[in-house]
């Protein structure tokens, strides 16, 4: 079992991609050195209480003790997460979650949406790092809220297509638009993908049961730690699974989405 660290970390830098869409690196003590791709962190937003549960969200990026995630301001969590600035504190639940597998396959296709690129950035680094063959498709409603763009030109892909429902980056459409010609060129037997659900439907759809389609889902959460089940995902032998515990990163060939 992984060891989880609740810690009082620091905000180091603030990047603002979008009035909507903000990034903290944090500084923490144990956190970030034990963390992997595939990980996430609970967040207590409000000391003052008014906001009981936690709040999960991906690890973006790690660099020794440091912590990069990105969020999309959607309700009251991260509208007063988003006030926070640089020195601020966050209280901290992590690492959680299961880091992914590293699979035996050597050719790799990624599948990114919106902030579905979060935890696909580390990802991709961990699999690169394993010597391993990525091509990948990252999409995003247009230039701006297509995060983490730069850095992901950095990396040594085989393949790199960007997207944008616009047209302002990349090609003009939707991720899921680039499937069909970059499968025509090479077939892969294992994918890595996250981003809205219709999107992680649409992918398992489409390809066939033997390849394993890897998802990141998302699901409301309240322990984090397997104690609550309110993060249940069922699958298809009618049982369930903890995502906060087996997840977020599930083998989408197995459960219901
Ligand atoms: C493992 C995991 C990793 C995540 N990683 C990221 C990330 O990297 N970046 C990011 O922006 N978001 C991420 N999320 C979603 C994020 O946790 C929610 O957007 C956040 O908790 C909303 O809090 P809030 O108080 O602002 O919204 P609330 O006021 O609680 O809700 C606002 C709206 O968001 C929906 N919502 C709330 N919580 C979730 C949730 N857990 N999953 C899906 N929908 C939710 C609600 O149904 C509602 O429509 C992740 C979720 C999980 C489970
Ligand atoms: S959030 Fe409590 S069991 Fe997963």
């Amino acid at each position: 079992m992984n060891k989880i660290f609740w810690e009082k970390t620091k905000i180091k830098e603030k990047i603002n991609f979008t009035d909507k869409i903000i990034g903290f690196w944090i500084i923490t003590e144990n956190i970030g050195k034990n963390s992997k791709a595939g990980q996430f962190i609970h967040i207590k937003i409000d000391e003052s209480n008014s906001l009981i549960l936690r709040r999960p969200f991906s690890i973006a990026d790690v660099k020794n003790n440091e912590i990069f995630f990105i969020f999309r301001i959607v309700g009251k969590g991260t509208s007063l997460l988003s006030r926070l600035n640089k020195t601020d504190e966050i209280d901290i639940l992590g690492p959680l979650g299961k880091p992914i597998e590293i699979p035996e396959e050597k050719d790799i296709l990624i599948l990114g949406g919106g902030l579905g690129i979060a935890p696909l950035y580390l990802l991709s680094k961990t699999l690169l790092e394993n010597k391993k063959n990525l091509f990948a498709l990252f999409g995003a409603k247009n230039s701006k809220e297509l995060i983490l763009k730069e850095n992901l030109e950095k990396l040594n892909f085989k393949e790199l297509i960007f997207y944008t429902e616009d047209g302002s980056y990349g090609k003009k459409g939707k991720v899921t638009d680039g499937i069909s010609p970059i499968t025509k060129e090479k077939k892969f037997k294992v994918i890595y993908s996250a981003g809205p659900k219709e999107m992680l439907k649409k992918i398992k759809l489409i390809f066939n049961k033997k390849i394993k389609i890897y998802g990141f889902l998302e699901e409301r959460m309240g322990c984090g730690v397997g104690l609550c089940s309110s993060c249940a995902v069922p699958k298809n032998d009618k049982t369930y699974l903890h995502l906060c515990e087996n997840g977020p990163c599930l083998l989408l060939n197995e459960i219901l989405l």
